[in-house]
Order: structure tokens, then sequence, then C-alpha cells
């Protein structure tokens, strides 16, 4: 299968190691096992944690995890859930699962780049729809409605959207749902932010609840602090799940029951991990709206969700040129733009450890240009 490089992923296999401050990814400070235990109230020896067998577990996810999974749903049952490697295992698993040759998707962006990659190397015919920074990177239903038509099988979104940090409000969600259905689209809504909102509930509603062709993604990545378990899911109706079900005998058999194991700790005790990434978030928030009064020559919508935020800088500088000298010079890495086909803009992780550190250089060498 020929498929396009993975712009971000390459770039931050290349840049983000030897980064001294690093805005450029999307996680709240990740866990050690140390640290969701304390939280958690788990103790290895006397929880049998030493104990875990480690053959391959129950194929498609252990009770326990897919039971703390539907805690997370209003309409889900453990037969709508499949537990996959990550929620990028998750996203490929519903393209393979859903596309064929010449089908129509659309796909909402900026984004995670498989919603468009994928189905492009599935040979689908692929249309973007691009988020305009005047409506607060929100789609325009009118917009997407022209875009959206009956021989569209899949739209692809993500909310809370990774770059701009923009959450998609409940009404405006139903309203993009009550499209799809009518022209009869499959949604694939990727949640791997879903629990980060900053304003209201920290949950948004699930499209996979709202939509019987609705497919939900979810990950313990972001909104758990848990990147290192590689556990995500989807949760949709039962037969998508047994065709995602079907493609993944071929590329996971099952995840890693230590990762089950911790996943299930964690989604259990999902109340303190969230009051945890909730004062990071709300720190780097803040933080990033008092640099922005400061620092005019730089725009930004204010993220509502999520963790990142996309800057435009007002330079006549390529970003990926920008991104590439400002770290060399400085340490601190950053995420080009080009990289999510947002040309003039770089995205931040706004809860990163150091953001003001790096933001304050980032002004200082922008100066010089
Ligand atoms: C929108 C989105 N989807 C999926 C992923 C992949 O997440 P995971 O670590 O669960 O595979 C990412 C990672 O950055 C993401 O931002």
């Amino acid at each position: 299968m020929r498929i396009a490089p993975f712009k971000i992923e390459e770039w931050m296999n290349r840049y983000e190691e030897s980064a001294l401050i690093d805005l450029s990814g999307t996680c709240i400070k990740p866990m050690s096992v140390n640290e969701l235990c304390q939280l958690s109230g788990t103790y290895p020896q006397k929880d049998g944690v030493f104990d875990l067998l480690l053959d391959y577990g129950k194929i498609t996810g252990s009770d326990r995890l897919k039971s703390a999974i539907k805690t997370l749903y209003t309409e889900q049952k453990v037969d709508n859930i499949t537990v996959t490697h990550g929620a990028i295992g998750a996203n490929q698993l519903v393209f393979l699962s859903l596309l064929e040759k010449d089908d129509e998707v659309v796909a909402i962006v900026p984004t995670y780049q498989q919603h468009y990659s994928i189905p492009e190397s599935l040979g689908a015919k692929v249309k973007l729809y691009f988020l305009k920074e005047e409506n607060n990177w929100l789609p325009d239903i009118a917009e997407l409605s022209q875009l959206v038509t009956s021989k569209t099988k899949l739209l692809c979104l993500n909310n809370p959207n990774n770059p701009t940090g923009a959450v998609i409000p409940n009404p405006l969600l139903e309203e993009i749902v009550d499209m799809a259905s009518k022209r009869n689209v499959w949604i694939l809504s990727d949640e791997a932010y879903r629990g980060l909102n900053l304003i209201g509930n920290p949950y948004s509603k699930s499209v996979a609840d709202l939509y019987s062709k609705g497919i939900s993604v979810g990950s313990m990545s972001k909104t758990y602090s848990l990147p290192g378990l590689r556990v995500g899911w989807i949760c949709a109706r039962e037969d998508l799940i047994s065709e995602a079900n079907h493609q993944r005998q071929y590329n996971t058999i099952s995840i890693s029951s230590i990762d089950d194991y911790f996943a299930s700790v964690a989604i259990e005790n999902q109340d303190l991990i969230l009051k945890r990434n909730l004062v990071i978030q709300q720190q780097g928030l803040k933080n990033l709206i008092d640099w922005l009064k400061l620092n005019t020559e730089f725009d930004c919508v204010i993220p509502t969700g999520g963790t990142t935020a996309l800057i435009k800088y007002n330079k006549n500088v390529p970003s990926r040129e920008l991104c590439r000298k400002f770290q060399n010079r400085t340490g601190v890495a950053l995420l080009p733009g080009e990289t999510l086909e947002m040309e003039g803009y770089v995205r931040i992780n706004f809860c990163a450890p150091y953001l003001l550190q790096g933001l304050d250089l980032l002004a200082t060498y922008c100066a010089t240009l």
C-alpha cells in the first residue's frame, strides 16, 4: 500500500527528542506507573499486578476494560466496543473496515493526517473541508452541507480538535449529525481529546451516542495522560465493530495485558486524572492568554478544549524554516503549520512545561525576522 509521508509524525521523530523545551507535542504530562498507582490507590503487590498472566488475554479487550470504557458513553454496551493499539490503530481499522476504491470521503481539516491520507491510499476520493480562523475554527454547517452529499460514504471529524483546540458545541455537533443522517453518511469522530473541554462539561457528547452511523474513537493518550500504554478503542454499532474485528485479526491480535490492566485502572479513576489534568490545562491556557495580550503581533483563537493551539506568526517565512531555525537557535520545539496543511501557523502544546519560556523565546526570535 502506497501512502503519503505522515508529516507531523516525521517532524516530531526528527526534532522532538533533542528539544530543550518541547512545545511541539500534544500530551498533558504523561504519568509514571507509580503516579497512576498512587493516584488510584493501587498497590501493585497487594492487587496482584505482578501476578498478571502475560498471555494474549481477551482478544478484543478485557471485560473489565470494556466495562470501564462503556461508562464514558450513554448508549453503548460492551459489544459496541473494540480495544485497539491507540487511537491511531482505531482510526486505521475504521478506514479499512469501511472504505473501498472510489468511495467518497470528506475530511474536516486541519486534523490528524490519518483522516485523509489513509482514505487516499485506499483509493477513495477525498474532499477536504478547511476550517476557518474567522469562524473560530468551527465547521460552518451550510458550507459543510454543500460538500457532504448522498454520494459521500464517510465524514471525518476530530472533536476537540488537534491542532486548533476548538470544541464543536453540542448543538452544532447535533446539526452535523442530522445533516449526515439525512444523506446516510457515516461519521468518524476522532475523540482522542474528549474529556478535555475547558468550558462546561469536560466531556462533549459522543457521536456514537448520537447517531447509529456514528463511530467514536477514543484514546488513553491525551485525556488520561498515558500515551505509553498504547491503548485506544472504537465505539460503534455492532456490525461496524464486527468488521473492525475482522480487519483487526491481521494487525493487532490483542493489546498487551499490562496495558489493558493499567488502562482499566485509569478509566475507573478518571475523575482523579481529570482533576490533575484540568489544573495543568487551565494554567497553560491562562499563560497563553497572558502572553498573547503582551505579544499582539501573534494571532490565536483561544482554545476551548484539548491541549493545542494554532498561532499565526505573521512573518513571511515558511513555517518549516521558522521552526527548524528557531529550534537550532533556542532548543524550543514547535510544530510547523505546513505539516498540518496550515502554512503561516505553528502549533503549540499549551499544556507543556516551560510554555511561557518557550513562547517568550519565540517572540524574541520573530522580532529579529
Ligand atoms: C486527533 C488524534 N487522533 C489520534 C491520535 C493518535 O493517538 P494515540 O496515541 O491514541 O494513538 C492523535 C495523536 O496525537 C491525535 O492527535
